[in-house]
């Protein structure tokens, strides 16, 4: 009876909330598609995100599918690293366990803005080196470290970020035990 009228409630709170989507969460490295588990989302849309990085050895598309907000619809970002530069981009569809399109990326490579960071990559266990710099493009007006750590090992990433980009949601393949992304403002 108990649980009858707390799914009661729930129903009731969803309806009167308006929302009461499904969506499949998952991620999937190397890949521009994923399955998994569909859940009954407090939101109003499905999203993707999808993250291309790019060097000059090829580029590698990871994908996140979650329940999403309306802001976080059309959400943009970039990050320049090393030889690397990263675009996030996230797309959103509204029915049920539905997946948003591959959207358009744009050239891996764009005019610099005139930033620069302190540059960390490969990934390395010392500080970022403040000498040599990492030169920022597009809308990357944030200096980022993304720190890991696994068993003993530190590790850590860094150079040029859109402030989209700070957060450690961003740079999943870096992911282990514990896990941070710090974002400072460029000093001119
Ligand atoms: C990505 O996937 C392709 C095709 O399945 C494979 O050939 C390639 O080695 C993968 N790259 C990485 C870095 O996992």
């Amino acid at each position: 009876m108990r649980s009858a009228v707390g799914f009661l409630c729930l129903l009731s709170a969803l309806v009167s909330t308006g929302y009461s989507l499904s969506c499949i969460e998952c991620s999937e490295y190397n890949s521009t598609s994923c399955s998994g588990d569909s859940d009954l989302c407090p939101a109003e849309f499905c999203a993707s995100t999808f993250i291309r990085e790019s060097s000059p050895g090829g580029s590698i598309m990871q994908i996140k599918r979650f329940c999403a907000a309306k802001s976080q619809c059309g959400e943009t970002g970039s990050a320049t690293y090393g030889y690397v530069r990263r675009h996030m981009i996230t797309s959103c569809c509204d029915s049920d366990n539905c997946a948003p399109e591959v959207p358009e990326f744009p050239e891996a490579t764009e005019e610099p803005n005139g930033n620069s960071c302190p540059n960390c990559f490969p990934p390395t266990s010392e500080e970022c080196d403040p000498v040599e710099r990492a030169q920022c493009a597009a809308s990357e007006d944030k200096c980022f470290v993304h720190f890991f750590k696994q068993d003993d090992l530190e590790f850590r990433i860094g150079g040029c970020a859109s402030d989209s980009m700070c957060q450690p949601d961003r740079f999943p393949e870096y992911s282990y035990e514990e896990v941070s992304t710090t974002c400072a403002r460029v000093s001119q």
